[in-house]
C-alpha cells in the first residue's frame, strides 16, 4: 500500500534555542549567582559603584571604554564582569541598551556563559530594564530545529540564566518584558518554519493550542467551506489555488475588569506566497515564508496580552491560505466579491494579501471590534519607501495613529505614517467592478494598498501596518537576518496604552 509521505519531515530538535530563566534581584551584582556579570560604562564618566578593583582599573587605564558597543573583560570574585561601553549618557536610549544587551549577549556566548547577571545602570528606570531582558532574549534566539545535528562552529553553551539586579520596585517590568520576549521569538518560529510544516491548518491548530493553555483565551478555526458561507470571496479566490484547507481564526480575550473599546487585531497569514497565477520571480522566491508574519504577530501579541491579563476586550482576526497557481487558481480578471458586498477585480493575482485582508476586517467589524489595527507583509513598495528602518502606517484616525507611533517609539519598532487621500481611492477604482486590487503603473504601491484597505472597516478607527520590510532582516543588533517578530511587542504596548 502507498502511504503518502509527510508534508514535511517535522523538526529533528527543539525548534529554537530553550527560552530562558529570567528573574531580578535587589542584591548588588557581586552576591547574585551568575558566573558572568555585564556593567554599562557611559562615555567620559567615572567607573559605576560596586565594581572589583580589577574591573575599576580597566577603566582607569582606557582599556575599558564608554563608547558604544566596547567590551572589556575583566575577572574578579570568581566571576567575569564584562564592561559593555554605553556611549553618552545624555544621547543613552532604551533602544542603546537593547543593542548594548545585544553586544554583550553576543560575547557571552562565545564565552560559554551560563549565568548572566546585568546590573542595571544607576537611575535607570522600567523602560532600561525591559531593554536590557528584550535585548538579551531577542539577540540570543537561533532557529535551527530542522538541522540534524549542532553545526560544529556552534559555541558548546547557551546562557540559560538572566538576573537583572535592580531594585524591587522593577520587578514586574522585568517579568513582563521576559514574557513579551519570549512570545516574539515564539512568533519568529512561527514566520521561520518552511511552508510545508506550517500550513494554515497547522497555524489554526497553534492557535488553538494557545487557547487551550492560556486562560481568559479562546479560539475557533473554519475552513473553506465556512469562508464561502460567510460570502468571504475575496479571501476563498486566493485560497482556492491551493490543495491546502484555508484557516480563518477568531481568537477572543476578555481580560478581568474588562474597560474600554473593544481592540481588534487583524493579521495577513500567508503561509506561501508564490504570487498564484502572476507568478513571482524565482530569485528569492523561498523568503515568502515570511508572508505570515502579519498573522504570527497578531497571534503572539494576543497571547502575551492574555499572560498579562490586561484589562481589556480583544477579537483577533487571522487570515491564512497559501497562494498558488494550479488549474483552480483565481486568474487575473477575474471578479469576486467580498463580504461587503464590495466588487473586485483581481488583476494580479500577486496582490492577494489585500483580497484575505478585506474579508478578515469585515468579520473584525462584525465581531465588534471598536478600533482595529491590521499587521500585514503586504507590498515590496514598502521596503523602496523606508527601507527596514520604519514600517509603514496609514490610519483613518489621527488618535490611533498617534498611539502606534508612541508605543512604536516605546518598542523600538517604529512607524511612519503615510498618507490615505481621494486621488489614491481613484487609482484602485475598477474597470469593471467597484475595485482594482492592483492598478496598472506603480504609482504609490503601499499607499494604494491601505487604500484598498479602507473599503472593508467602514466608520472604524483602523490603522494598516504594512512590516514588508521589518518582519525580516531588520538588521538590527538584537535581530539581524531572518525573522525579527515585527509586531509583538508594538501590539502589546499599544494595548497596555488602552487598558490605561
Ligand atoms: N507578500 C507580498 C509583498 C512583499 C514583497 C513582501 C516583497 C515582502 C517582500 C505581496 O503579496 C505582494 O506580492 N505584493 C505585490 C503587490 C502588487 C502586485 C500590487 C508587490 O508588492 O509587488
Ligand atoms: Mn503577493
Ligand atoms: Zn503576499
Amino acid at each position: 500500500m502507498l502511504v503518502d509521505p509527510p508534508l514535511c519531515p517535522g523538526p529533528r530538535r527543539a525548534l529554537s534555542s530553550s527560552p530562558m530563566k529570567v528573574s531580578s534581584s535587589p542584591k548588588p551584582p557581586a552576591d547574585v549567582d551568575a558566573d558572568t556579570v555585564a556593567i554599562g560604562i557611559f562615555e567620559s564618566a567615572g567607573a559605576p559603584e560596586g565594581l572589583p578593583a580589577a574591573a575599576a582599573e580597566l577603566i582607569a587605564s582606557g582599556e575599558a571604554r564608554g563608547s558604544a558597543g566596547a567590551l572589556a573583560l575583566a575577572h574578579a570574585d570568581g566571576r567575569r564582569w564584562l564592561l559593555v561601553g554605553l556611549g553618552k549618557r545624555e544621547k543613552w536610549t532604551p533602544e542603546g541598551a537593547r543593542v548594548a544587551a545585544a553586544t554583550a549577549a553576543g560575547r557571552l556566548r562565545e564565552l560559554s556563559t551560563a549565568k548572566l547577571c546585568w546590573a542595571l545602570p544607576e537611575g535607570a528606570g522600567e523602560d532600561v530594564a525591559e531593554a536590557l531582558v528584550e535585548g538579551t532574549l531577542l539577540s540570543l534566539y537561533r532557529f535551527e530545529g530542522f538541522k540534524s545535528a549542532r553545526a560544529e562552529d556552534e559555541p558548546p553553551g547557551e546562557p540559560s540564566e538572566l538576573t537583572i539586579a535592580c531594585p524591587p520596585e522593577l520587578d514586574g517590568a522585568v517579568a513582563r518584558a521576559a514574557l513579551i520576549a519570549t512570545r516574539v521569538n515564539r512568533a519568529r518560529d512561527l514566520q521561520n518554519r518552511p511552508g510545508n510544516d506550517l500550513t494554515p491548518t497547522s497555524l489554526g491548530e497553534y492557535a488553538q493550542r494557545l487557547a487551550e493553555e492560556i486562560p481568559g483565551l479562546t479560539a475557533s478555526v473554519e475552513g473553506r467551506e465556512a469562508l464561502r458561507e460567510r460570502g468571504m470571496g475575496a479571501f476563498s479566490a486566493v485560497a482556492q489555488g491551493s490543495a491546502q484547507e484555508p484557516a480563518l481564526i477568531t481568537l477572543r480575550y476578555e481580560g478581568p475588569g474588562a474597560a474600554g473599546p473593544t481592540i481588534g487585531f487583524v493579521g495577513k497569514a500567508v503561509t506561501f506566497d508564490s504570487g498564484g497565477i502572476s507568478l513571482k520571480p524565482g530569485a528569492k522566491m523561498a523568503e515568502m515564508k515570511f508572508d505570515m508574519s502579519g498573522g504570527a504577530a497578531a497571534l503572539e501579541a494576543t497571547a502575551a496580552i492574555a499572560q498579562l491579563e490586561l484589562p481589556l476586550r480583544l477579537v483577533t482576526v487571522i487570515g491564512a491560505t497559501e497562494n498558488l497557481p494550479s488549474g483552480s487558481a483565481v486568474k487575473p480578471g477575474d471578479i469576486v466579491m467580498a463580504s461587503n458586498g464590495r466588487t473586485i477585480e483581481v488583476n494580479n493575482t500577486d496582490a492577494e494579501g489585500r483580497l484575505v485582508l478585506a474579508d478578515c476586517l469585515v468579520h473584525s467589524v462584525s465581531e465588534g471590534a471598536e478600533r482595529i489595527v491590521d499587521l500585514a507583509t503586504l507590498t515590496g513598495a514598502v521596503i523602496i519607501a523606508l527601507g527596514s528602518t520604519y514600517a509603514g502606517v496609514m490610519s483613518n484616525d489621527d488618535d490611533l495613529f498617534a498611539r502606534i507611533e508612541s508605543a512604536g517609539a516605546q518598542t523600538g519598532e517604529i512607524v511612519w505614517r503615510l498618507p490615505l487621500h481621494e486621488e489614491y481611492d481613484a487609482l484602485i477604482k475598477g474597470k469593471y467592478a467597484d475595485l482594482d486590487n492592483a492598478p496598472e503603473g506603480r504609482k504609490a504601491g503601499t499607499i494604494v494598498g491601505g487604500a484598498f484597505l479602507s473599503n472593508f472597516v467602514g466608520d472604524v478607527p483602523w490603522a494598516h501596518v504594512d512590516i514588508a520590510g521589518s518582519a525580516w532582516d531588520l538588521g538590527r543588533a538584537y535581530v539581524g537576518k531572518g525573522a525579527s517578530g515585527y509586531g509583538v511587542r508594538l501590539l502589546v504596548e499599544l494595548a497596555r496604552g488602552f487598558a490605561g
